[in-house]
């Protein structure tokens, strides 16, 4: 950083102020974490420098002998902590990590079907602006009034549209994803399987959400949100690997040459090997005793959170949580998600606005608001903060407007978060 701060001082200071803006605040937006020492470490290192395109030991570049270790200990931790044959660990991000996966498995025009974005899925899965529905027909399900996936919706459409790939997973949604349910509607129909576990990731490896590598054909995962890496995916399968060059059918045992040929050359170049370095070591950490433990207390806090919020009526979508997240309706207590998201920004605690299904508002001011509490876990709070953070959320909605209220909240959690610095 000393380096940094002679030769660039304007970035070196923005730099500072986003730390110190994450660390004298309450980061509750579920997607984002708090990675440690040595994954920045890694995100770091000169390893950021080398091209390597291809894969271990079929490199279309020289010089790659320690890069090919560093993916392939990646590879291997990937499989062994989620169970499966095959981990591609090169995805730049999850947008990319799914837009593989149908290019893997689809032709242009081909069917695919995900859940509705305002309904918690991702724009990755059908959304109609996206690459996705652009490229893809686009299908897409709902959740039901109570919030929770609605099968029925599911299993009507999949009948309807004989989709080439089902994808479930999502950005907004509370409750277990029950994998072998989904499954039997995809085998119904003869569709792929794709579970996005890009958020609960960390849950699964910790063994409180179920994994659905075994009943799931294809996963994809984001690194950087529950399981505290760098930003980055991996794409997981089991199968076996075809020769190098051979023609591979679509047939689930080539999955992981199909997943591998797609990413390149079908849509990336060269893989950003200080990422790669840096999900390893990440997936080192979730193989620690200690990330049980920290994914049981991720679930632990949501749970004691989501029962401080009902205690003072607030309206949680699906009634609670099992995982990370809440869903909120904010439209009870009688303001916008928008509003809701500046008044807690403004009491230090970061959360964000989100559409809830069948919101009768518009996605760029809607009726709720998505929290969660991976980051705040990983600083080491406990039932006895979530419960203290559920009384500031209160007090700062029933306070909106109300700057004195609203500025001796944000001094109080500057005063919680200097007893758990982000620093690990
Ligand atoms: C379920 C899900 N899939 C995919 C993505 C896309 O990941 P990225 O933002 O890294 O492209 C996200 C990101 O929010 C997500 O929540």
């Amino acid at each position: 950083m000393a380096e940094l701060k002679k030769q660039d001082p304007d970035i070196y200071n923005l730099i500072q102020q986003e730390t110190n803006r994450q660390n004298d605040g309450l980061e509750m937006i579920p997607s984002e974490n708090h990675t440690s020492s040595a994954v920045l470490a890694a995100l770091g290192s000169r390893a950021t420098d080398k091209y390597s395109e291809g894969y271990p030991g079929i490199r279309y570049y020289g010089g790659c002998e320690v890069v090919d270790k560093i993916e392939n200990l990646a590879r291997e931790r990937a499989c062994k902590l989620f169970g499966c044959d095959h981990a591609n660990v090169q995805p730049y991000s999850g947008s990319p990590a799914n837009m593989a996966v149908y290019f893997a498995l689809c032709d242009p025009g081909d069917t695919i079907m995900g859940l509705k974005l305002f309904h918690g899925g991702h724009m990755t899965h059908g959304l109609k602006v996206n690459f996705s529905a652009k490229y893809y027909n686009s299908v897409q399900y709902s959740a039901r009034p109570d919030g929770y996936l609605d099968l029925d919706s599911m299993r009507e459409l999949a009948r309807e549209h004989k989709p080439k790939v089902i994808i479930v997973g999502g950005t907004a949604y509370p409750r277990i994803y029950e994998w072998d349910k989904y499954k039997t509607i995809a085998d119904e129909v003869g569709a792929y399987l794709l579970a996005d576990i890009s958020h609960v990731a960390a849950l699964v490896i910790g063994g409180v959400h179920p994994n659905p590598i075994g009943v799931a054909d294809v996963v994809t995962s984001t690194t950087h949100k529950t399981l505290r890496g760098p930003r980055g995916a991996m794409i997981l399968c089991n199968g076996k690997p075809s020769k190098p060059l051979r023609p591979a059918e679509r047939t689930r045992e080539n999955l992981p040459t199909l997943i591998d040929r797609a990413i390149i050359p079908g849509l990336q170049g060269g893989p950003h090997n200080h990422q790669t370095a840096a999900i390893a070591v990440a997936l080192q950490e979730a193989m620690q005793p200690e990330f049980k433990k920290y994914a049981e207390q991720v679930v632990k806090n949501a749970a004691v959170l989501a029962e401080g919020l009902l205690s003072k009526d607030f309206n949680l979508i699906t009634g609670g949580t099992d995982n990370h997240l809440i869903l909120i309706d904010m439209s009870g207590k009688k303001i916008s998600g928008q509003q809701a998201e500046k008044a807690l920004g403004e009491a230090g605690i970061t959360v964000n606005k989100n559409t809830i299904p069948f919101d009768k508002r518009k996605p760029f001011d809607p009726s709720g608001i998505r929290m969660g509490t991976p980051a705040l876990t990983t600083r080491g709070m406990k039932e006895g903060e979530m419960k203290t953070i559920a009384s500031w959320i209160d007090k700062a909605i029933k306070n909106v407007g109300d700057e004195k209220k609203i500025a001796a909240i944000r001094q109080e959690v500057l005063e919680l978060t200097k007893q758990f610095p982000i620093f690990r």
